[in-house]
């Protein structure tokens, strides 16, 4: 019986060294979960970070998958923030441009998704022009580079909020599951933006890095 024992307990730690083995010497034990890889620095970065902006959880949840490109440059946390909110407001143009082919539509319904649709197109440009002056951006030019992303995510933001004001508090919308998609889809447009402008602001009162 205490021979069973020994053998029992030696069996296991021999397993557990294999196990140990195989980790150190393939990448089987990483490949299964590659978002585990990251070191904890990157994540610990990003939840604090995210807590100057307005919507933290939403910060986290999107911007935590890109940790290992992140790792805790403000620069590229900024960036790709902005970038999330540009995929977004792809993602929002699909679904209102699919939306508005539902039959039946009244005329301020249609009228207002076809405003839903510029407006979140106008964002998503605007996005673009805020990480084409994030791209410029250099140390002879910082306060003016910065200057034009906030004033590009700005417009962004104010485009997509125009966008929700059409369909919050318009009595004369009746549909209310294009309604809710809508302002759903939007809701996270202008969130992701609003996160954005809060991370672009705190990475110009930070350091340059
Ligand atoms: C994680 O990264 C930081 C910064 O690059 C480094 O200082 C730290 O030693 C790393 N930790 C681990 C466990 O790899
Ligand atoms: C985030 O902010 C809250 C207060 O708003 C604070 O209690 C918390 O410690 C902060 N967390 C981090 C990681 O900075
Ligand atoms: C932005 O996202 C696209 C994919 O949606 C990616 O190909 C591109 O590299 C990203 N750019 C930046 C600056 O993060
Ligand atoms: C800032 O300076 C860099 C380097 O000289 C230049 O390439 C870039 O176009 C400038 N950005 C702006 C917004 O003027």
């Amino acid at each position: 019986m205490d021979y069973m024992l020994k053998l029992s307990a030696f069996l296991h730690v021999l397993v557990a060294l294999l196990i140990l083995q195989l980790c150190n010497h393939t990448n089987l034990c990483y490949s299964a979960t590659p978002t585990l890889v990251p070191n904890k620095t990157y994540f610990n970065y990003i939840t604090t970070s995210c807590n100057v902006t307005r919507y933290p959880k939403l910060c986290y949840k999107s911007l935590s998958i890109f940790a290992a490109k992140i790792k805790t440059n403000p620069k590229v946390l900024a960036q790709t923030a902005l970038n999330v909110s540009l995929a977004a407001t792809e993602t929002t143009s699909v679904v209102l441009n699919r939306l508005s082919k539902t039959q039946g539509l009244n005329p301020a319904e249609s009228a207002a998704l076809r405003d839903c649709i510029e407006l979140i197109d106008d964002s998503s440009y605007e996005l673009q022009g805020s990480m084409r002056e994030m791209r410029r951006l250099a140390s002879e030019n910082f306060s003016f580079g910065i200057s034009n992303i906030l004033t590009w995510a700005s417009a962004a933001l104010t485009n997509c909020v125009t966008c929700m004001d059409g369909f919050e508090g318009n009595d004369n919308i009746m549909d209310e599951e294009v309604k809710d998609s809508v302002l759903r889809h939007a809701r996270k447009v202008c969130r992701l933006t609003s996160n954005s402008l809060a991370l672009v602001n705190s990475y110009a009162s930070g350091d340059q890095g």
